[in-house]
């Protein structure tokens, strides 16, 4: 499929003349998908799990074939290790809670990556405030990579758990992963990894990863928003205790004591966002039919035009590494001397949406020494014409403020 069929697919594109460069924040949603929601409410809406009429029941087996369609997305041995959840935030603090507070004893180490979004943070924070753990960080290189080096001085024996992002929300990089959790499953530590801006570029197989727990959103990768997954090893769920406690993730309730369902129910209480799986599952089946091979190739060339393009504004900041190869599909930049908010206002004004400030990766920028950048990030649906209305943009913002930057003002 070309660039151009691919955003016939997406209506908002239809509708409005935007160059959308937000879809780190969100994806835009193609008809398909669209569509399956309403399908779904249109034809199969009842409470899964609850009811013996038809209906419900109906309702259960597109709820229960579509965890197994996502399992088979990303290659888990099996849909119970498959867990919905409201977004990655939830799924990570559903780890933090059930897994790290039980498992992070005084003095024991929670590595992270100084890149981590707020939500593969905070919640380890917590953890290690709670339980006396210590929090150590992976700081980036000159590049804005991990260097082994320091994957390897910070990952110790005493390391229970290690938290990192697969492709950095403010910066692109691509952490090496695979390695990562080597090095890791080496000194005995647990590894989190927060997909939730690499699956919609790229193929996840959690088995050849060989990860104990890996989260997205969905609606990143071209489903609603409101549904996100928790994928973990067998062995480490099934050890793990509920972290939100309520109807359908029981198995017997007494007035004092509770048995709890066996997976993937115990950790999904209550009534469940049955329309966003399905519309993750359509997702899913969108990037199928384009295929990631397509994608990465479409991407790839995208990435490579914008980083050339960008480069030749020099009254640019750019945050990125040099290594092509380690950048997936997100630019932070800034133009020196303007806020990135002001420049983010002007670019709606010309149809650009970026998205502005610090991208809840406060730690990152204080570590890289600002405290915001604008930030264009992309996805299949976008085009070179897409990039040269941004370019074009920033040559006006800097037109406007130029007299200003000058004088130092
Ligand atoms: N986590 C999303 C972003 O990076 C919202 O923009």
């Amino acid at each position: 499929m070309k660039i151009e069929e691919i955003r016939k697919d997406f209506p908002i594109l239809k509708d409005k003349e935007i160059a959308y460069l937000d879809s780190g924040a969100t994806s835009q949603k193609p008809k398909y998908v669209l569509d399956k929601i309403q399908e779904y409410y249109n034809k199969s809406n009842a409470n899964p799990h609850r009811g013996a009429y038809s209906l419900s029941i109906e309702s259960t087996e597109i709820y229960e074939n579509t965890r197994k369609r996502i399992a088979k997305f990303i290659n888990a041995k099996s849909p119970e290790q498959i867990i919905f959840s409201k977004n990655a935030s939830e799924s990570l603090n559903l780890i933090a809670y059930s897994y790290g507070l039980e498992n992070v004893k005084k003095d024991e180490e929670i590595v992270i990556s100084i890149m981590e979004h707020h939500s593969n943070l905070v919640p380890w924070q917590y953890v290690a405030k709670k339980t006396g753990g210590k929090l150590k960080y992976m700081y980036i290189n000159e590049d804005y990579e991990l260097s082994k080096e320091e994957i390897e001085s910070k990952i110790t024996d005493k390391t229970k758990i290690v938290g990192i992002t697969h492709v950095s929300n403010v910066l692109g990089t691509i952490n090496n992963i695979k390695e990562i959790i080597k090095y890791a499953h080496k000194k005995g530590a647990v590894v989190v990894v927060d997909a939730s801006q690499s699956i919609p570029h790229m193929k996840i197989d959690v088995q050849e990863l060989d990860a104990d727990f890996l989260v997205f959103s969905g609606h990143k990768m071209f489903a609603p928003l409101g549904i996100g997954i928790l994928y973990g090893k067998k062995e480490i769920l099934n050890k793990m205790s509920p972290f939100i406690m309520g109807g359908d993730m029981i198995e017997y309730v007494y007035e004092q004591e509770t048995t709890f369902a066996p997976l993937p129910n115990k950790f999904e209480a209550g009534t469940q966002n049955v329309g966003g799986v399905v519309g993750l599952g359509a997702a899913m089946d969108y990037i199928e039919k384009i295929g990631y091979d397509n994608i990465e190739k479409m991407e790839k060339e995208l990435v490579s035009y914008a980083r050339q393009e960008l480069a030749k504004l020099d009254f640019l900041d750019i945050y990125m590494t040099p290594n092509e190869k380690n950048h997936s599909a997100v630019i932070s930049f800034n133009i020196k001397g303007v806020h990135p908010h002001d420049v983010a206002s002007i670019l709606d004004s010309e149809g650009v949406c970026v998205r502005s400030g610090n991208h809840c990766a406060q730690p990152l920028l204080r570590y890289m020494g600002i405290d915001s950048t604008c930030r264009a990030s992309f996805s299949v649906y976008n085009n070179k014409k897409d990039i040269d209305k941004l370019v074009e943009g920033l040559k006006k913002v800097y037109n406007m403020f130029e007299k200003y930057i000058k004088k130092g003002q």
